[in-house]
């Protein structure tokens, strides 16, 4: 049977950084693509540009550093997101805009306030300007599945017609049912001739647990590109889970006569990444890549395994990266094996990052007996998560019991400015807090905050996850160390790094739109 070709568009850096606490730093985002490139997606979708300069900085450098795969842009209808999409994507070898505009009857009235014409006056108008500066163009009717048929069918026709050579369906509230997507999909092929000539793309939310079952019904109906994220993260119940959709296309070879260039073997490893880089917890049932999918428990069941794996094993650990290699690193690990180790990872450093993350690597090794791979993930991304300009925990101290009320000393370092405080608080962590606070002279309210133990034994390391309010917006922050409450004031101090970096990056982007007045005037 000949296998059609699946294109792989992976959201993890878009669509995926919206899920609450997901948010990543320059340095991680540009690791993760990197990952994603080495995975072989075909096309990353690197961020927002116009939505933050965080956004627009991100795309820009994952434009620089990826070269085999098409950097994605996303925008809405408007002028201004096209215009930023093109600056951001300047220097990518291959180029791809994402426009948008939701098309349902509750987001026509509720959310854009625009009727119909008006909309498909908005399509054609900015998929001609996008023309301009792109050849690539994937057009999305976001809410396409609670869109009324016929005009969704006028909606892709003037995309089309407009320039689109994409068109994706997404299911934006994961409403859709398997086989009533599937006939969307059919009837889209029979009705628009000209989509034949174009990729068919769908875009699957999660919240009725169906993102991966109607991707599926989705290619097996016609469509030419799937759109997933890494561990399946995203917008509230997130998207359709990549390792998932690509290994039900690699298992069911019989009945999905699909390929991707997707390097299976890679699977493991991106995931086990970006729960580092994001702090958000691979649920141990996950298909693929939770810890438990390869764990036999029942007796009965490990019997079976032991004679025969296919017993209870539709994939082979090693087809997804699991167990291939597990090279324990110690305190008697050098430079080079620790250099090997981010090599077979694929994570590439500067000479200034390798340092510190090898500094760090040998402080842990004293600590433990051994350094496991989780260990290596947590140091990369702390790593690329730091903001060197930002505060740093340079001392603590802190007495806790039930005797007096929890107190803590600290020491703040900035560049050579170093500030000493001490507070009580209600535990000893709150403590830590209200002395950083006294320190920094900052407040903040602590709206949400996880600890988990990356690891296993009694000197497993403590990954804290921090999310801060600050003014009127949220800052998350991870700090990961031995010691929980130096895990927790890491944390605490990252988030408030990234509240004075998007400060830094607000003056940046007024200064730059002041420059940019004063060249339009002269
Ligand atoms: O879910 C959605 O509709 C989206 C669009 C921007 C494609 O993410
Ligand atoms: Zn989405």
């Amino acid at each position: 049977m000949k296998k059609r070709k699946i294109k792989i568009f992976d959201t993890t850096l878009r669509d995926g950084e919206q899920s609450p606490g997901a948010s990543m730093s320059i340095t991680q985002k540009v690791e993760m693509a990197m990952m994603l490139e080495s995975m072989g997606v075909d096309r990353i979708e690197a961020g927002f540009p116009v939505s933050s300069e965080v956004q627009f900085r991100a795309v820009e450098e994952i434009s620089r550093k990826v070269k085999n795969a098409t950097i994605v842009s996303l925008a809405r209808c408007v002028k201004g997101d096209i215009d930023a999409a093109y600056e951001a994507m300047k220097e990518a070898e291959d180029k791809m805009l994402h426009l948008f505009i939701a098309t349902s009857p509750i987001h026509r009235k509720y959310k854009l306030g625009m009727s119909k014409k008006e909309i498909l006056k908005a399509i054609g108008e900015n998929i001609r300007y996008a023309k301009y500066y792109f050849d690539k163009i994937e057009f999305s009717p976001e809410d396409a599945t609670r869109t009324e048929r016929d005009f969704l069918f006028e909606v892709i026709d003037v995309a089309i017609r407009s320039g689109a050579t994409i068109i994706n369906i997404p299911d934006t509230v994961g409403y859709t049912i398997p086989e009533e997507f599937s006939e969307l999909i059919k009837s889209i092929v029979r009705n628009i001739p000209k989509i034949s000539e174009i990729d068919l793309s769908v875009h699957c939310h999660n919240d009725l647990g169906l993102a991966v079952a109607n991707s599926l019904a989705a290619v097996s109906s016609g469509a030419t590109q799937v759109e997933v994220t890494v561990n399946g993260i995203g917008e509230r119940a997130g998207n359709c889970s990549l390792e998932e959709f690509v290994m039900a296309i690699n298992v069911r070879k019989d009945y999905l006569p699909f390929i991707t260039n997707i390097k299976t073997e890679k699977l493991y490893n991106s995931s086990k990444l970006l729960e580092s880089l994001t702090g958000l917890i691979i649920p141990r049932n996950k298909p693929v890549v939770g810890e438990n999918a390869f764990l036999h428990e029942a007796g009965i069941h490990q019997h079976g395994v032991i004679n025969n794996r296919n017993t209870y094993e539709i994939i082979k650990p090693e087809q997804v990266g699991r167990g291939t290699e597990n090279l324990v690193l110690g305190r008697h690990s050098g430079k080079h094996s620790f250099k090997e180790k981010l090599k077979h990872y694929n994570i590439k450093l500067s000479q200034e990052q390798f340092n510190k993350a090898f500094s760090k690597f040998q402080k842990i090794a004293d600590k433990k007996k051994e350094v496991c791979d989780e260990d290596i993930f947590l140091i990369i991304s702390s790593i690329l998560g730091q903001y060197p300009d930002g505060y740093k925990l340079d001392y603590f101290d802190v007495k806790t019991g039930n005797s007096a009320p929890p107190s803590a000393k600290v020491r703040i370092k900035k560049g050579k400015d170093k500030r000493m405080s001490t507070n009580t608080g209600n535990g000893p962590i709150d403590a830590v807090f209200n002395a950083i606070d006294s320190a920094i002279g900052i407040k903040t309210k602590l709206e949400n905050y996880i600890i988990h133990g990356v690891g296993a034994g009694r000197d497993a390391q403590g990954q804290v996850k921090v999310v801060l309010k600050i003014g009127e917006n949220r800052y998350a922050g991870r700090g990961d160390s031995t010691d929980i409450i130096e895990a927790s004031a890491n944390a605490y101090i990252n988030a408030i790094n990234r509240y004075n970096f998007s400060l830094e990056a607000a003056k940046v982007i007024r200064k730059n739109n002041r420059m940019k007045k004063i060249k339009e005037v002269s």
